[in-house]
């Protein structure tokens, strides 16, 4: 545990180094370390997968416009526009530009939870996306 909270720490450094915000300055990999630091413990891809597939109150869970599971290219719920693949082993560009992961979650997690998402549930759903694989 102490290890893992180290090796969190140490991401996080690296992260927060490496953060500034243009295309491509982050990867999958890291921003689950990042907010698993930040949540305290590892992102459960479990809990990811049921927070990812269920509605919250509203009209929409995330599976409504990425789809489950979020391998293939989505489709918007409202606007019909096709969205690249969430999970990272099917979009090389998913994950790679800290501005946009935040901008997105922070537009989704209110479309979906009416409040932002927190650390534990980013590492959870990021947990989750990055368990799919081809
Ligand atoms: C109403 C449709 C919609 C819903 C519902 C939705 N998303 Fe999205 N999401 C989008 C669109 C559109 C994009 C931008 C795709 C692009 O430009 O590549 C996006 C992008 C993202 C990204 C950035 C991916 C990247 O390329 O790095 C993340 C992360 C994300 N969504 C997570 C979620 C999560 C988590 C939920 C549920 C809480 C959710 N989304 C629900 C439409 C939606």
């Amino acid at each position: 545990m102490t290890t893992v909270r180290h090796l969190a720490v140490a991401a996080l450094f690296a992260w927060t180094v490496a953060s500034p915000s243009h295309a491509a300055d982050t990867t999958a990999a890291q921003q689950l370390a990042h907010w698993s630091a930040q949540a305290g413990s590892p992102g459960n891809a479990d809990k990811g997968q049921v927070l990812f597939t269920t509605r919250h109150g509203g009209e929409w869970s995330c599976a409504s416009c990425h789809g489950t599971p979020p391998t293939a290219q989505g489709k918007h719920a409202s606007t019909g526009k096709s969205i690249a693949p969430l999970a990272p082993a099917f979009n090389p560009k998913a994950f790679t530009d800290t501005a946009k992961v935040e901008k997105w979650f922070r537009r989704n997690c209110n479309d979906v939870l009416s409040r932002e998402c927190t650390a534990v549930e980013k590492a959870d759903v990021l947990a989750y996306l990055s368990a799919l694989k081809p």
